[in-house]
């Protein structure tokens, strides 16, 4: 698939490390194997060295080129509970950390915190907010960025040809409102949390060869509708546009307005986005979520994420449904963001 070739690129310019935090599940030990056979990155598995030898056993996997790092037996324990305590400094005690550390997925965030590995995928038996939370807690959000958003890579093969479409936020930020200091002054609209949220997704959507032409979904377009979150949406262009003024961006739109240049032509026939959208933004999770799962499961869409924007470091969430094929890509994409 072209969307791989950028982040494969990346991965064989530089290896990268990345840690899994389910050492022990055959779908990431199939995935780790492959990765590993292929050479394309270091592989990092969290879990006792028996139970991964013996999982990988019971499943014909070889991952003897893996480092296996169990938290019960860490060398480096104390010092990454030290750095861990200082991080949540008056958040956390250093027991809390400590305890904390005995999860592969606090332990395995700190791995990459300390530099021990590049990227970190989890989430194949850890919930979402399980995978997420301590990157939010650790990771932090980068330079520039004020939150953490994800976005969807879709793709689907129709009529001989290869379709990649982005979606977000459909996964982490369950809504947007103004934020404001101790004093009661607004230091960041609601507007320019989803504004941001829209640059990232048409930055992620570009790693995967995208050129990102962004619509800010609604029920109404140009102003047809009123009420709900149509005003978001459409002050959420105008903060996008002056965040990022090279950024192809409009709305705000119905889908249909954002996707068919027949629709586009009657109600926006001045729009460069209108009809030819490939990067869409939600207004609210809900209907990224459910967005998303209707074109996978009715259109006929491969989906891959979610994908975390706004991170320090690339950390991904799997399915808990996910197979060992998804492991797999999401690995490369993980890492090959990294
Ligand atoms: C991501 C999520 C787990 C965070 O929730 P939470 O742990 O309750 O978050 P909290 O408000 O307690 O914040 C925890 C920390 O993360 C930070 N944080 C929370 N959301 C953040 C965001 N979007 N961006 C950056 N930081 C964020 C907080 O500032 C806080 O940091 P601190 O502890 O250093 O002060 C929550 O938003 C969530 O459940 N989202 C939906 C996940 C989901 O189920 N998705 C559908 C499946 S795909």
């Amino acid at each position: 698939m072209a969307m791989f070739d950028k982040l494969l690129a990346n991965l064989r310019a530089s290896k990268k490390t990345i840690v899994f935090t389910e050492g022990t599940d055959a779908r990431i030990l199939s995935a780790a194997d492959r990765l590993l056979k292929e050479d394309l990155m270091g592989v990092i598995l969290c879990g006792s060295a028996e139970e991964v030898a013996a999982a990988a056993a019971a499943g014909g996997f070889d991952v003897s080129k893996a480092t296996v790092l169990d938290p019960a037996t860490y060398p480096e324990m104390d010092a990454l509970v030290a750095q861990m305590a200082e991080l949540r400094k008056g958040k956390m005690t250093e027991e809390e950390c400590r305890k904390a550390l005995t999860k592969s997925n606090y332990f395995g965030t700190m791995l990459v915190k300390a530099g021990k590995a590049d990227a970190l995928l989890g989430g194949a038996t850890y919930s979402t907010a399980d995978t997420v939370r301590p990157a939010l807690q650790i990771i932090k959000t980068k330079k520039g960025s004020s939150l953490v958003s994800s976005s969807f890579i879709l793709f689907r093969e129709k009529d001989g040809k290869e379709e990649t479409i982005a979606m977000g936020d459909c996964a982490i930020n369950l809504g947007y409102s103004d934020k404001l200091d101790k004093d009661g002054n607004v230091v960041q609209t609601a507007a320019q949390q989803l504004a941001e949220v829209a640059v990232e997704t048409a930055r992620t959507a570009a790693c995967f060869g995208i050129d990102p032409k962004v619509a800010v979904l609604s029920f109404s377009t140009y102003g047809s509708g009123k009420g709900g979150t149509v005003q978001l949406s459409h002050d959420a262009v105008l903060a996008a546009r002056e965040l990022d003024p090279n950024l192809v961006i409009d709305g705000e739109f119905q889908f249909d307005a954002a996707v068919s240049a027949e629709v586009a032509k009657t109600k926006c026939p001045d729009s460069k986005v209108a009809g030819q959208a490939n990067t869409f933004i939600f207004p609210m999770i809900e209907a990224g979520n459910i967005g998303y799962k209707i074109a996978q499961r009715l259109g006929g869409f491969e989906a891959y994420g979610p994908i975390l924007q706004g991170l320090n470091a690339p950390i991904n969430d799997l399915s808990r449904g996910c197979v060992a094929d998804e492991v797999y890509k999401m690995a490369i994409i993980t890492a090959g963001m990294a």
